[in-house]
């Protein structure tokens, strides 16, 4: 593959940035208009290079290119086409252009496979607070409950999915019924370990364990020149004792991090005791047993606070995701993909969620991490090497020739 492929990769992630619900930013969220033209932009792509292309009922894009036989299997080659606030170009876009780019690169001969290239509508849990719609959807666990579950605006996932054109009441034929032979993700690593040690790719072997909750202080409003601080309740202040405790629990153990990213004060007014304070967390460990333990040490110190200040204390668990094992038989082959493209060998694990954690516990699945410099990632200035995005295509072939070697024809 041609350092021009890299480059049109790279173009391709750059146009799509382009493509966001808040001017001068990339921000794209499930459902939402700017991820329509997103489809519209794929889909040609998609045609183009010779595959069938729909959009599934929870919004997932997908571009199946037929293999030798009508009946051949298919390996999943997909990412997500959603993005945080204030994104950059690459996090999830990038892994399904490589899936695009390496079907281009057959032009038009057939494996004794098929691959299907799938964008997940919905990944980062922006828009619902709940991560993985899209791929939960591919593999049959949108249930009922995650159809309910409510945006800022008080829109369900399924009258979101309506609005949008599809029927959520077909959502089971989301599900693959093509028995993949696995499933493949290519990412960028979003963290500084790859550049660190010189290393342009590293072979995933393992994600990381994530929770997740919001956690509600509701104590009461009041006026801020009048009330005595020893009658508050303020929200605000209990909830900014909690993030100090969290925080300072994940600093002293090894491994954890905890994340209060999103905090909602209400009413919101720099002269008004906040009554009621919403915070967001996000905690992750490779030991499930760890992470687990921290969940119940964080939930135990909000009440104890919430006690000690006269504040009500709400625990709304969103995520509890256990660390996934990628399939060691893909890991090695990939391992040898890497080393036929030029590049050491380098296993890791993922710091960061991926759609692969999903589908692994459904079928064999694994992940190639790109560099990413800086390390710089869910923000503006995330972006990639052309050089590194080249030897992650060629290592993408090379698993291509590997699989269809070992399916025969
Ligand atoms: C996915 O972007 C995550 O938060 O790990
Ligand atoms: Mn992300
Ligand atoms: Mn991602």
């Amino acid at each position: 593959m041609s350092v021009e492929s890299a480059r049109d990769v790279i173009r391709r992630c750059r146009v799509l940035a382009g493509c966001s619900d808040e001017p001068g930013f990339t921000t794209r969220t499930f459902l939402s208009d700017s991820m329509r033209v997103v489809l519209v932009k794929l889909t040609t792509w998609m045609s183009a290079a010779g595959m069938s292309v729909s959009v599934d009922a929870a919004g997932n894009l997908r571009g199946v290119y037929q293999g030798a036989s009508a009946d051949a299997r298919r390996l999943l080659i997909g990412s997500h086409l959603d993005t945080v606030p204030h994104a950059g170009a690459f996090d999830g876009v990038l892994g399904v252009m490589i899936g695009l780019a390496l079907v281009e690169s057959l032009h038009g001969t057939r494996l004794p496979f098929g691959i299907e290239v799938i964008g997940f509508s919905e990944e980062e849990g922006v828009r619902f607070g709940v991560p993985f719609i899209g791929s939960r959807a591919i593999v049959g666990e949108l249930d009922k409950t995650l159809l309910e579950a409510r945006d800022a605006d008080g829109v369900t996932v399924a009258q979101a999915i309506r609005k949008f054109g599809m029927d959520p009441s077909r959502m089971a034929d989301a599900r693959t019924d093509a028995n993949p032979i696995g499933y493949l993700e290519f990412h960028i690593e979003q963290g500084p370990v790859l550049e660190a040690a010189g290393r342009p790719l590293a072979v995933v072997d393992r994600i990381n364990g994530r929770s997740s909750a919001d956690v509600t202080f509701t104590g009461a409003a009041g006026h801020a020149g009048t009330t005595p601080m020893n009658t508050r309740q303020d929200a605000v202040a209990g909830a900014a004792e909690w993030i100090g405790c969290v925080e300072a629990h994940a600093h002293g153990t090894k491994g954890l991090v905890a994340t209060t990213g999103r905090i909602d004060a209400a009413p919101g007014a720099a002269n008004v005791i906040a009554g009621r304070c919403r915070v967001s967390l996000d905690v992750r460990h490779a030991d499930d047993r760890i992470r687990v333990a921290a969940i119940q040490r964080f939930r135990v110190a909000a009440e104890e606070i919430g006690a000690r200040r006269r504040l009500q204390v709400d625990w709304l668990p969103r995520l509890d995701q256990s660390t996934t094992e990628m399939d060691p038989q893909l890991v090695a082959m990939l391992a040898r993909a890497l080393e036929a493209a030029g590049a050491p060998k380098t296993v890791m694990a993922s710091g960061a969620g991926h759609d692969a954690m999903v589908l692994a516990p459904h079928m064999p699945a694994a992940m190639l991490f790109i560099r990413t410099p800086g390390g710089i990632s869910h923000h503006p200035a995330e972006s990639v090497d052309e050089g590194d995005v080249a030897m992650a295509l060629a290592a993408g072939t090379n698993f291509l020739n590997q699989l269809a070697a070992s399916i025969g024809v």
